[in-house]
């Protein structure tokens, strides 16, 4: 089923020159870029974007990662999106992560794991709605539309 989903290319990624990278790996696996802005995520938007993460002991010092520099994100959609972009990350700490996958190739900080991608449909759809309006999305399945808001 053709899926969407959120990826982020995290401050740590940004600051390393990595955001390239990021991108090519999701290219060549055949996902296609549908969305893409880079922002300054503040307090707020990084609370309700990890608001299942709310009380953990980790919580304070990733809204402070998150908020620490730009982010670039994306919406990437295909064949499913949300379980392959997890595939091409690894696993969320990078010293366990697979040779292979963004994280086990390039990090080795669970705090600094470069990538964010959306862990399930529902998560994909509220997290999408948080960084990107509509009309900023490209439809692969419906090339044909204008993209360009207002046309
Ligand atoms: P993400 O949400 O960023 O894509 O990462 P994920 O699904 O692989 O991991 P998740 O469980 O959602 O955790 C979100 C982020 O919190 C940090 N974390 N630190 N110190 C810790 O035990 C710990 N656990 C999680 C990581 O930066 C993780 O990406
Ligand atoms: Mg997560």
């Amino acid at each position: 089923m053709v899926e969407r989903t959120l990826v982020l290319a995290k401050p740590d990624a940004v600051a390393r020159g990595l955001v390239g990278e990021i991108i090519g790996r999701l290219e060549r696996r055949g996902l296609r870029l549908s969305g893409l802005k880079m922002i300054w995520v503040d307090e707020d938007l990084a609370k309700k974007h990890y608001a299942a993460h709310r009380g953990k002991p980790f919580f304070d010092g990733l809204v402070e990662y998150i908020t620490a520099l730009p982010v670039v994100a994306m919406v990437w959609e295909g064949p499913s999106a949300i379980s392959v972009v997890r595939q091409v990350m690894g696993s969320t700490d990078p010293a366990k992560a697979q040779p292979g996958t963004i994280r086990g190739d390039l990090a080795l900080d669970i705090s600094n794991n470069l990538v964010h991608g959306s862990d399930s449909e529902e998560s994909a759809r509220r997290e999408i709605s948080l960084f990107f309006r509509e009309d900023e999305i490209f439809s692969w399945s419906r090339p044909q539309e204008r993209f360009i808001s207002g046309q």
